[in-house]
Order: structure tokens, then C-alpha cells, then sequence
């Protein structure tokens, strides 16, 4: 893939889709959004309103860092906080699939159709890329950007098309192009995160205490492990609960799986051999957060496991 000739072809083809209209970007910061935006950006400069929406299931600091980086390339990106709304679609809910649908329906149903609606716009940009179609139509999981795929056609569900220039892409495809695009390493390198987010992370029903424990080990493990050369890091928090000794005390805690793994572009993966030390290192940080008392490092493959717990 030539990345140059990708940018030139994807461009006419945003400028010849899009005509005259107006349209809307969402961005989440992780490098396929972050080249839609660049992308679109480029192809339609102040047509495109780019829009980064706070599920409440973002990592640490993630809104600042997203809407600074792009401030940086003159880029104009909006904020807005969607967290009550998308807390409340997930509550009660512990089905993968249906927390996955109830964030697909936020987003799509919710946030979106109302941003399209009071800007006007008729086209919605995604970073839809083909392992995610690929992996969707195989029924091993829907992502939750993928719509056509599954029989969702997005103008009459929804009132807009949605347009996917990065749909012939694996990942490593997508960074060669954020590098041509003149996006900074802590956009192009940054390491793959779910569009469910910190949901995908929590194994059963996802609340802000939960939310809460999963953000905090997240920033350890990225922390530790920002300079290993792995695909992907990550904590999860499980379902169950584990007895454990704080204070001299019983206590019925929590159990944080961290994951780290070798991968080419997610379709199969082995996990890392991090050094023993390190592992101790993000151990004691992640038990020094209040209510967990284990954590356990993940050794599976994928296949037969996925990255992410739901
Ligand atoms: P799995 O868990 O399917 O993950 O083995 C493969 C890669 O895809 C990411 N992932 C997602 N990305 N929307 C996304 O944009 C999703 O719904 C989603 N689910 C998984 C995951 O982080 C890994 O890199």
C-alpha cells in the first residue's frame, strides 16, 4: 500500500461523496478516528465538524489529550458530554452483546443522529477498518461500528450515510498512513483501544465504581508498560471477587486481569513475556487501588481467546 496515493484517491472520493453538504466526524483519539479526522479534515476543512463525545468510558485524561493533539495540527475538534447518557443505556446490563448494542445505539440512535440533525449534516465519517468488518461478519463479535455489514442501513435507520475510508485497511495500513498525514507518534503509534472503550473491560454490569477501579489500573498498565514494544496493553476487571488480607483484615476484593500481547493486526495474537519486575511493579500499584486485591497476568492466544473481555 502506498500511503501517499491512499491519501490522494481517499480524498477526491470524500470531496466527490460529500458534494456540497456539510458533515460529521466523531473522533475517539485512537489512530483510525484520529485518520478519518486528518483525512476529512483535509478533504473538506471547515465543512467537517469533528466531534470527540465523552462516553464516560474514556481512559484518564483522555479528552484533553485528544482535543489538545488535534489543536496542535489546526485541526478544531468539539467535546461534548454524553456520560449520563451512555451510563444510563448500560445500566442493569450484563450481557456482552447487549452492552455492546447499548452503546451502538447510543452513539448511532443517540449522540450522533442528534449531532447530524442540528448541524445539518447529511454524511457521518467513521474509522471503520477491515478487521472490523471481518471479524463482525464471522459473527465472532459485532464491533460496534460496523452497520452495513450487519443489515443496518444507516439513511434509513438513522438519517445519514456513513462513509468508511479506512474500510480496506488492517492497522498497519492505517499508521503508515497517520505517518504520511503528519500526525505526531503519540497519534500514529498509539497502541489500538476498543470503540466500547473501558466497557469492554469490565466483565458484567459497567457503573462508575467499576469504571472508576478499570481507569485507574489502565493508567498503571500503560504506565509500565508505555516503552515494551507490544501490540496492545490493557487491565480488565472481572465479574468476581477474591478473599484477600488488607490491614490485617478479610477482605472480599476485586480481581484486575492485565493482558499484554505480540500481534501483527489483532487477528491473532500471543501474549508478551514482560519481565518478572515489571509485572511485580504493576501488581503492587494495581492492589494499592482501593477494593482490588488480585491481579492476575493473562497468558491465552488469540485465538482461542479475543483482546477484550467482552
Ligand atoms: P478482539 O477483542 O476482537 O480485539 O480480539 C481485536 C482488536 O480490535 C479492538 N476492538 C475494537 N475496536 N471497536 C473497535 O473500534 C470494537 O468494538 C472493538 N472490539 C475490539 C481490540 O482492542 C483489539 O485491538
Amino acid at each position: 500500500m502506498n500511503a501517499e496515493r491512499f491519501i490522494e484517491k481517499q480524498t477526491a472520493e470524500i470531496r466527490a461523496e460529500v458534494g456540497a453538504d456539510r458533515a460529521i466526524n466523531a473522533l475517539s483519539g485512537g489512530v483510525d478516528s484520529s485518520v478519518v479526522t486528518a483525512l476529512a479534515h483535509r478533504a473538506l476543512g471547515r465543512r467537517l465538524r469533528s466531534i470527540f463525545v465523552d462516553t464516560g468510558l474514556m481512559r484518564a485524561g483522555e479528552p484533553e489529550f485528544v482535543v489538545g493533539a488535534f489543536r496542535r495540527l489546526r485541526i478544531p475538534v468539539e467535546c461534548i458530554d454524553a456520560r449520563a447518557e451512555f451510563l444510563g443505556a448500560l445500566r442493569g446490563l450484563t450481557d456482552p452483546e447487549a452492552k455492546r448494542r447499548a452503546i451502538t445505539d447510543t452513539f448511532y440512535r443517540g449522540v450522533f443522529s442528534r449531532l447530524v440533525r442540528e448541524s445539518d449534516a447529511k454524511v457521518l465519517f467513521h474509522g471503520t477498518i477491515l478487521t472490523d468488518i471481518e471479524e463482525t461478519v464471522a459473527g465472532i463479535k459485532r464491533q460496534h461500528n460496523i452497520l452495513a455489514q450487519v443489515g443496518i442501513d444507516p439513511q434509513k435507520a438513522y438519517g445519514y450515510r456513513v462513509l468508511e475510508p479506512l474500510r480496506t485497511l488492517r492497522k498497519d495500513g492505517v499508521r503508515k498512513v497517520a505517518s504520511a498525514l503528519g500526525l505526531p507518534d503519540s497519534l500514529a503509534r498509539r497502541i489500538p483501544f476498543p470503540g466500547p472503550a473501558l466497557a469492554a473491560r469490565i466483565v458484567g454490569e459497567v457503573t462508575e465504581d467499576e469504571l472508576a477501579i478499570v481507569r485507574a489500573a489502565t493508567a498503571v498498565v500503560e504506565e509500565e508498560l508505555a516503552a515494551s514494544r507490544a501490540f496492545q496493553y490493557l487491565a480488565v476487571l472481572l465479574k468476581d471477587r477474591a478473599t484477600g488480607i488488607r490491614d490485617g483484615r478479610r477482605e472480599f476484593g476485586r480481581i484486575v486481569v492485565v493482558r499484554s500481547i505480540r500481534s501483527r493486526d489483532a487477528r491473532t495474537a500471543t501474549a508478551m513475556r514482560v519481565p518478572w519486575k515489571t509485572l511485580d511493579r504493576i501488581c503492587a500499584r494495581i492492589t494499592a487501588i482501593p477494593g482490588v486485591n488480585r491481579c492476575l497476568y493473562d497468558l491465552t492466544p488469540k485465538p482461542p481467546a479475543t483482546v477484550e473481555y467482552i
